[in-house]
C-alpha cells in the first residue's frame, strides 16, 4: 500500500513511541533490548514516511519526566540515541531530510549534544523532509521557555504587549516553521498526553493503538494513514 490518496497523505505525523518495556518484559527481556527493538521501528516508520510522501515526522525521544528512571536505562538510552544518529546519518544524506532536535539540549549528555550538533549543521540545507526528534522534551517547559523569550523581548523594549497574539507566541516556540501535526500515534493504548507538544496538537487528529512500539512498523503505519483518512476535520465549522 505505497500509493495512497492524497487525502490520507498529512503532512506532519507526531509519534508518542510508548511500550518498548513491555514488550520487552512480555518477552523476559531488559528494558534496554525492548529500547533497541523500538529503533528498528524508527527505523520502519522513517521509510514508511517516504514512500507515503509524509514529509515532517516528529518523534518523542525523552521526556523531561523520563530522568527519573533508573540511571542505567537513561544512560543506555542515551547511548542508544547516539548509535542511531551515527547509523542514520547517511540515511539522512541520501534522501535529503534534515535533522532537528527540540526540548532541553542543554541537559544531555555532551557527546549526545556534540553529535546532535553535528548532524543538524550537516543537514540544515535538506528539504526532502525533516526529522524532528524531542529530547528532554516537555510541552510545559516549551509553552515556558517561549513565555520567558517573550517577556524579555518586552522588558528590552522589542515587543510590545498588544503584539502579543498566538502567531506571535507561537514564533517562540522550538521550531517555529514546523507545521503543527495533522496527525498524533500514540502506541500501546495509553489514552494522555504525557506532555507532548500541548500547544501544536491543539487541533490534531489523534489515533491511539495497542500495538506496543517494537511492533509497530510499516503496516500499522499505513493503518494509522488509513484512518486519518477516513477522518473529517472541521476546525470548529460544521460541514
Ligand atoms: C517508550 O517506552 C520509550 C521511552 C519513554 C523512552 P517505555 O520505556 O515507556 O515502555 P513502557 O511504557 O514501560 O512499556
Ligand atoms: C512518553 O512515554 C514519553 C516518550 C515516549 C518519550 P512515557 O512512558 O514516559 O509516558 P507515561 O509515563 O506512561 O505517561
Ligand atoms: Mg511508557
Amino acid at each position: 500500500m505505497t500509493q495512497l490518496p492524497a487525502s490520507y497523505v498529512p503532512r506532519h505525523v507526531a509519534i508518542i513511541m510508548d511500550g518498548n518495556g513491555r514488550w520487552a518484559q512480555q518477552r523476559g527481556l531488559s528494558r534496554l533490548q525492548g529500547h533497541q527493538e523500538g529503533a528498528q521501528s524508527v527505523q520502519a516508520v522513517l521509510q514508511a514516511c517516504r514512500k507515503a510522501g509524509v514529509k515532517f515526522l516528529t518523534l518523542y525521544a525523552f521526556s523531561t519526566e523520563n530522568w527519573v528512571r533508573p540511571r542505567s536505562e537513561v544512560n543506555g538510552l542515551m547511548k542508544l540515541l547516539m548509535q542511531f544518529l551515527k547509523e542514520h546519518e547517511p540515511d539522512l544524506h541520501k534522501h535529503k531530510i534534515r535533522l532537528r532536535a527540540i526540548g532541553r539540549l542543554d541537559d544531555l549528555p555532551r557527546p549526545l549534544q556534540a553529535i546532535l550538533r553535528h548532524v543538524m549543521k550537516a543537514t540544515e540545507s535538506y528539504d526532502a523532509g525533516q526529522l524532528v526528534l524531542c529530547l528532554s522534551y516537555g510541552g510545559r517547559a516549551e509553552i515556558v521557555h517561549a513565555a520567558s523569550k517573550i517577556a524579555r523581548r518586552v522588558k528590552a523594549g522589542e515587543l510590545a504587549v498588544a503584539d502579543i497574539d498566538e502567531a506571535e507566541f507561537a514564533r517562540n516556540l522550538y521550531a517555529p516553521d514546523v507545521p503543527d501535526p495533522d496527525l498524533m500515534i500514540r502506541t500501546s493504548g495509553e489514552m494522555r498526553l504525557s506532555n507532548f507538544l500541548l500547544w501544536q496538537l491543539s487541533y490534531t487528529e489523534l489515533y491511539v493503538t495497542d500495538a506496543l512500539w517494537p511492533d509497530f512498523r510499516e503496516d500499522q503505519f499505513f493503518k494509522a494513514l488509513a484512518e486519518y483518512g477516513r477522518r473529517r476535520r472541521r476546525f470548529g465549522h460544521i460541514r
